[in-house]
């Protein structure tokens, strides 16, 4: 019973793409798996297919949404629609943290894993995305700006974790490293030097465009390229992060 949040201060580093892609890895190998999209853009639910209906907004007004179907075959989502803008505006006030966790207890009893995008920008929505997180997946991209950003996304986890939040350590993901430029190489290198363990050891997610087809047919990475260098990151990546159950297992 997991809760994973694939967060970054940063924009375009490939946080959705990273939560779409695990979410279809474990519907392949027959999970429950629920996607719960926190971005007030909705790139996930938009990329999935699934109904703009608010069930992330419910979940944080207490209520129990019902997981909507997608267009990928095994995945549930709880997406995001209009109203999920406003819970950054309303619930600034202290305590609002903790509102995914307890909302997320009766839907961990069905679902695992529990898979979060986030959007780029400190708020409401990230916070409560870091306290209810059982791991953390942060997707960094191979470019100098990227490092720099990252720092933003640290600087909060120590800052939640000073208020008595327990966040999971990072699982660092380099993203759209491209081997032909070496400056993505460089990049890497004072990513693994400044994050040590932090870096996941597993593979580099490296430009693929087949990416960007495959979320332009609304089908997840694995079943579209299955083949592909990137793929086999996210499948290592997956297994890292997955634990199954005594009686899954
Ligand atoms: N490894 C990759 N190779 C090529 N394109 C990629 C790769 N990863 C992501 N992309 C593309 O880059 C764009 C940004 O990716 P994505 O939406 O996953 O990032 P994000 O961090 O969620 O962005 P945002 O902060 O805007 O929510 C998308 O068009 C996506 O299809
Ligand atoms: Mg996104």
């Amino acid at each position: 019973m997991s809760v994973w949040t694939v967060a970054n201060q940063k924009g375009g580093v490939g946080k959705t793409t990273t939560a779409v892609t695990l979410a279809g890895i474990a519907a392949e190998r027959g999970l429950p798996v629920l996607l719960i999209d926190l971005d007030p853009h909705a790139s996930a639910t938009h990329y999935l297919r699934a109904a703009d209906d608010d069930g992330a907004q419910a979940l944080l007004r207490g209520e129990t949404p019902v997981p909507v179907r997608c267009s990928v075959p095994g995945i549930h989502v709880l997406g995001a629609g209009a109203g999920l803008a406003a819970i950054e505006r309303q619930h600034g006030a202290n305590g609002m943290g903790r509102r995914l966790s307890q909302g997320l207890a009766a839907l961990r009893e069905r679902f695992d894993p529990i898979i979060i995008d986030t959007p780029p920008m400190l708020g409401t929505l990230l916070i409560n995305a870091l306290a209810a997180a059982d791991a953390l997946v942060v997707p960094v991209q191979t470019d100098p700006l990227a490092l720099h950003g990252l720092e933003g996304l640290m600087r909060t986890v120590e800052m939640m974790r000073k208020a008595g939040a327990q966040v999971p350590e990072p699982v660092m993901l380099p993203t759209l490293m491209d081997r032909r430029v070496r400056i993505s190489h460089e990049t890497l290198d004072q990513l693994k030097s400044r994050w040590g363990a932090a870096v996941f050891d597993g593979g580099v997610v490296p430009m693929d465009t087949r990416i960007r087809e495959a979320a332009r047919d609304g089908r997840t990475l694995n079943s579209a390229a299955p083949y592909r260098h990137a793929t086999s990151t996210y499948e290592a990546l997956f297994e890292r992060l997955y634990q199954p159950t005594p009686e899954a297992a």
